[in-house]
């Protein structure tokens, strides 16, 4: 892409807020105009537009079709809830803070829980932070979208962590304002408000919230969050919502909404353990000062272009020859390599082995709820050393992601080790400025690194350095395993073509992306989803009539029903003909190209 294109592309940033834009769409489901056609993009371009869309977290409020994550109303609600925390950190006696989501945004409950819990550890306080994730733990590392669908789990699982509590601060994180789990929460909450306080977090206006039936339940998710606008006057409920644009890949947030989950979570948490621990007011500056500190750190990717780019093509390379990538982390950046590896599954259809994330100290370093969660989720570095090592060779990548404040002698002894079998390492660490302490040791672990992306942060360290290296992090890994994924042909245009239909917010996407790209009625696609997923050519009654939840179970053993139903689609062919063409054709986005054309 040229120069010009590409400013004629930014100008247009506001497209997506335009009310004929996908007007049937909420935000966090439309495609973003930036990277309508990343899937024929260079790497170096898809490193820039990804950097594009994440800017958008930021984009000013002035003029603005929706609110922003400074805007004034957003800002003031933050200091509320910060407030609310601050009440219970100073007197935690039978109180709790939950925070609960389904797949990114339960990841995300995990990781900023953790992180403050750790705080208040530091501070010799007890815990007062719980999460709660769809699914349970194992659904930290693999995607569990079933039980999403479920609000009475949802119920089910709060009352089991708020058990004797007199006093729960919840935030149920949902970025499209949609999932059942989360409704049924905030349900509860409201159900019974002299213990609970409801606040959401999510990403869409509040008219945009998912109004589809739940099964077995007389509300919707928008029909909560109606109820919590009424209380919110009141500061008996509290919404946080504000627009972020569009995903990169459409409805993947696990990207910005991910990424803006962890600010808004961050920015709350920090100013409320300020307030209650060193006697700083929550004020509206200190929010904004916090919230431009990690509008900087959006900066600092793009200062890395070439080196990410070049971690983007390896990477490609690797998962184009059916090779793997790795990450080896340290600490909560080896966290957030496990998210974002685990992610890949759903979100591209990859196989378990494709992308992998492995933790220095394993489950002792995690201290999630459920502990060790047996032989098909090893995480340790030992894990990686014994069941993945062996088999590695140039083809395949590997990355270290560390700080100098991790064991950095140990990050040089297992680059050693993955030197003896792959010379294709790579390594992104985060240092500060002027500290020289491990210098020679970070030397000689470049020098056995293919490349390395050292990123130097100003000196002195603030408090904020740790939630910073994270979110810059996690910026990189998503564009790196985006990119890999988007160079390796699993994207059409900007939407992953090959979904897991697993339920039924990821079914209505899947019968929508039919729609839009085989310009056939809602009806006709819907019948050639279900014919993908039940692998028949022809309707029964009984498939017809079952419920959706049927079919997404159905679904769980499938492969390629969108693409299958796309080809029937464009060429009116049998399913049998239809695999054949796609096995032909593996890669999805030409085989879909070869039926258009
Ligand atoms: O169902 C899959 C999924 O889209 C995940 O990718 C996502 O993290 C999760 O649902 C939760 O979505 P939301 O935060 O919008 O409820």
């Amino acid at each position: 892409m040229s120069g010009s294109e590409w400013t004629c592309r930014l100008s247009s940033m506001h497209e997506w807020e335009s009310p004929y834009y996908e007007p049937s769409l909420p935000v966090s489901e439309k495609s973003n105009p930036l990277t309508r056609d990343i899937d024929r993009a260079s790497s170096g371009c898809i490193v820039r537009m990804l950097q594009a869309c994440d800017s958008q977290m930021f984009l000013e409020e002035a003029g603005a079709t929706y609110q922003r994550l400074m805007s004034d109303g957003v800002v003031e609600t933050l200091m509320e809830v910060a407030k609310k925390v601050e009440l219970i950190l100073k007197d935690p006696r039978d109180s709790l803070v939950v925070l609960s989501g389904c797949g990114t945004s339960g990841r995300l409950a995990f990781l900023v829980t953790s992180a403050f819990n750790r705080a208040l550890k530091e501070l010799n306080q007890s815990p007062v932070y719980s999460y709660i994730i769809a699914g349970g733990d194992k659904a930290l590392f693999s995607s569990q979208e079933a039980p999403e669908d479920d609000p009475k789990l949802g119920m089910l699982s709060l009352k089991e962590a708020c058990e004797g509590k007199k006093r729960v601060l919840f935030i149920g994180i949902s970025c499209g304002l949609s999932a059942p789990f989360v409704a049924g929460q905030l349900d509860l909450c409201l159900q019974n408000p002299q213990v609970y306080t409801p606040v959401l977090v999510g990403f869409n206006p509040t008219h945009q919230a998912r109004d589809e039936p739940i099964p077995g339940c007389s509300f919707t998710f928008r029909s909560v969050v109606q109820r919590m606008e009424g209380l919110a006057k009141s500061q008996k409920a509290f919404l946080i919502n504000p627009a972020v644009g569009p995903e990169a890949i459409s409805g993947s947030s696990r990207m910005k909404g991910g990424s803006a989950t962890k600010i808004l979570l961050e920015v709350v948490l920090s100013a409320a353990h300020a307030a209650a621990f060193t006697h700083t007011p929550i004020t509206q500056q200190g929010i904004l000062q916090h919230m431009r500190a990690y509008e900087k750190t959006l900066e600092i990717p793009c200062a890395h272009n070439e080196g990410m780019s070049a971690l983007l093509e390896a990477a490609g390379k690797s998962l184009q020859r059916g090779r793997r990538v790795c990450y080896l982390g340290w600490g909560s950046l080896g966290v957030l390599g496990l998210v974002d590896a685990s992610e890949c599954v759903p979100t591209f259809g990859a196989d378990y082995e494709d992308v992998r994330g492995f933790i220095s100290g394993g489950y002792n370093e995690l201290k999630n709820n459920e502990g060790p969660l047996g032989p098909d989720f090893r995480i340790s570095h030992e894990d990686f050393l014994h069941l993945v090592l062996p088999s590695l060779d140039d083809h395949d990548m590997v990355l270290l992601i560390y700080t100098q404040t991790d064991d950095v002698s140990d990050v040089e002894k297992l680059a050693r080790r993955v030197r003896e079998k792959t010379s294709n390492l790579h390594a992104v660490y985060h240092r500060v400025d002027g500290d020289t302490a491990a210098t020679v040791q970070q030397d000689d672990i470049n020098k056995l690194c293919l490349s390395s992306l050292r990123i130097t942060w100003p000196s002195p360290a603030s408090g904020l350095l740790q939630m910073q290296w994270e979110l810059c992090t996690k910026l990189f890994l998503n564009a790196l395993s985006t990119g890999a994924h988007v160079l390796k042909g699993k994207i059409y245009q900007n939407h992953m073509m090959d979904l897991q239909v697993t339920n039924s917010k990821l079914y209505c996407r899947a019968t929508r992306l039919l729609q839009k790209l085989s310009g056939c009625p809602e009806s006709k696609c819907e019948e050639a989803l279900l014919k993908a997923v039940y692998k028949v050519d022809n309707l029964t009654v009984e498939i017809t009539s079952s419920d959706i939840s049927t079919h997404t179970h159905t679904a769980r053993t499938r492969t390629k029903v969108v693409p299958l139903a796309l080809v029937c689609l464009l060429t009116g062919c049998s399913l049998a003909e239809a695999e054949l063409r796609l096995e032909q054709q593996p890669i999805v986005r030409d085989a879909v190209e070869a039926c258009l054309s």
